[in-house]
């Protein structure tokens, strides 16, 4: 199944975050809500929301998102939220079960791309991660998508 910037949900998204006013709780207004549309357009996935670097600079905190109660620490070494926050890549997985390093927050997980927030220097300051329960949900092109997705947000909330 491919996303296909479904009804211009990038451009929607842009919309609703367009507005953003400097202050940090308004950010993670906007990040629910960010949260909530990509659940809205993103068809067969059970998860999907932000992780944030903490104060440590080492770890990811749960952020807004949309889904079943999830760990809320993942230090940048661990998973494939670390992953993606240690190279500054987005990360596409087919089989969460052979990932050796998988953290399983749903069990009914099976596949997720995770992607890169990056700040106006090039930090990451979160990543964007959307789970699946079907092997193999997402094509390269729906990795893009996402990619693109978490670079609007990095644009309009973090620069
Ligand atoms: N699966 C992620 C952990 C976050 S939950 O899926 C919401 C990982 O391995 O980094």
């Amino acid at each position: 199944m491919e996303l296909h910037n479904s009804e211009g949900m990038l451009e929607q998204l842009a919309a609703l975050i367009r507005d953003w006013d400097g202050s940090v709780p308004r950010r993670y207004c906007h990040l629910a809500n960010a949260s909530a549309l990509l659940a809205e357009h993103l068809g067969d996935i059970n998860w999907v929301g932000f992780y944030l670097v903490d104060d440590s600079g080492q770890n990811l905190m749960l952020g807004p998102f949309q889904g079943k109660v999830a760990c809320t620490d993942i230090p940048f070494s661990r998973g494939v939220c670390g992953l993606c926050a240690r190279t500054g890549k987005s990360v596409r997985v087919d089989d969460v079960h052979a990932f050796a390093d998988h953290i399983a927050c749903d069990s009914a997980s099976n596949s997720e791309v995770v992607a890169p927030l990056v700040d106006a220097k090039g930090r990451v300051v979160g990543v964007l991660d959307v789970d699946s329960p079907t092997l193999s949900r997402f094509t390269l092109e729906d990795q893009k998508l996402l990619d693109d997705a978490a670079k609007i947000i990095s644009q309009l909330l973090y620069s």
